[in-house]
């Protein structure tokens, strides 16, 4: 009774854990104090989000591009670029906090591979433009005057240093390459172009591999363990399901934990820390278990394996709680 209770216990655990590990739009969630947005849509690339409201009879689109996890010492660009899903003619909008301490908006037309990142004119009017930065957020709002043609198109964003109030380079590499996307702000749809997308595909499979591993394979392992060895008739093959269902697990599971340590190690500069951290130690610890379990069972082959079942349960219960 005990027993079942833990591994009831055990797979409520790892349920919480894949169901926090799939992707839930969290732009949704995201409340300005003062203004409200039709849609949003979390960025795939640098802790960026767009919210933004399309009215049809002003023929503007109100944005806000939200740059999470950056410092005062960081600029934040966001723009629209009809000619591709690249940085070379990007209608830009800036922002970064000046030396006086306060978070300056421009606008800028990325006319070659080294912009000067002076305010100039878009090729569309922007009304009204400000930013502002708090808890390390850097939040650029504007309305932004465009034809109808330009409705459906492509985004760019980026993110670099400044120093002396002079905005420096981006990095060139991880995440700072692939943050480009489609967008459709009549739709309200946003996402995969060319490199966004194969990051959202590699976070799918990151997310399946894991869920089949840790949520599917590894509980019926469990059960089968616990629930088919009380039948004599099924001695010894509910041990070799085990074993077979714990072994691929480990392999899924391998699979699934190296998928996410790329999507980790591309994105330069930002990490989801306490998913990281929770996935790897519970990487660790399932490591452990199954080269322990093995150990333990090249020792007592002999015996009755019903006694490994005991010992494993013990080990993954010291494990976990
Ligand atoms: C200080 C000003 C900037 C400089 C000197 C600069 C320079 C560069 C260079 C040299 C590359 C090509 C890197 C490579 O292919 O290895 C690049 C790529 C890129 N830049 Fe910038 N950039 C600047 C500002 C911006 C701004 C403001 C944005 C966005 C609004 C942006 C977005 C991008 C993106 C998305 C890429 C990757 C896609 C592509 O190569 O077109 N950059 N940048
Ligand atoms: C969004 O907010 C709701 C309630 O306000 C909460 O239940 C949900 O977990 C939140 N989702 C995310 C992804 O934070
Ligand atoms: C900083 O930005 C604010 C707002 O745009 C501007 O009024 C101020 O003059 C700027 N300060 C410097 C030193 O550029
Ligand atoms: C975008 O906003 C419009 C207007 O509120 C709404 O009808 C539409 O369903 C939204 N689209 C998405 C994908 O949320």
């Amino acid at each position: 009774m005990e027993k079942t209770r833990k591994i009831v216990l055990f797979a409520c655990l790892l349920l919480v854990s894949f169901l926090a590990s799939s992707s839930a739009q969290t732009c949704l969630n995201h409340s300005f104090s003062n203004r409200q947005y039709a849609n949003c849509s979390d960025l795939p690339a640098l802790n960026c989000f767009l919210h933004w409201t399309y009215d049809e009879a002003a023929g503007t689109v109100e944005v806000a591009f939200r740059h999470t996890g950056t410092t005062s010492s960081r600029w934040s660009a966001w723009g629209i670029n009809p000619s591709g899903p690249s940085m070379l003619n990007t209608q830009a909008l800036v922002a970064y906090v000046n030396s006086s301490g306060i978070p300056h908006a421009f606008t800028t037309s990325i006319d070659s591979m080294s912009p000067s990142m002076q305010q100039s004119a878009l090729s569309f009017q922007v009304p009204s433009l400000s930013a502002e930065f708090e808890n390390n957020e850097m939040r650029i709002f504007a309305v932004m005057r465009i034809s109808e043609s330009l409705l459906a198109t492509n985004q760019v964003w980026q993110e670099g240093p400044v120093s002396n109030d002079q905005l420096m380079i981006h990095p060139t590499s991880g995440d700072n390459m692939r943050s480009t996307a489609s967008v459709n702000f009549l739709t309200g749809q946003s996402g995969g172009t060319s490199s966004g997308s194969s990051r959202t595909r590699r976070r799918n499979v990151h997310g399946v591999l894991n869920t089949v591993s840790w949520g599917i394979l590894m509980p019926l392992g469990a059960i089968t363990a616990r629930y088919m060895k009380v039948f004599k008739s099924a001695d010894p093959a509910w041990f070799y399901l085990h074993v077979v269902c714990q072994t691929s697990a480990y392999a899924v599971g391998v699979a699934g934990w190296a998928t996410g340590i790329r999507l980790g190690s591309d994105s330069a500069g930002v990490t989801h820390n306490p998913h990281r951290n929770i996935g790897i130690t519970l990487f660790c610890l399932g490591t452990l278990q199954v080269t322990f379990a093995s150990r333990v069972f090249m020792f007592l082959k002999s015996y009755k394996q019903t006694f490994m079942v005991e010992i494993c349960g013990a080990c993954r219960c010291l494990l976990c709680f």
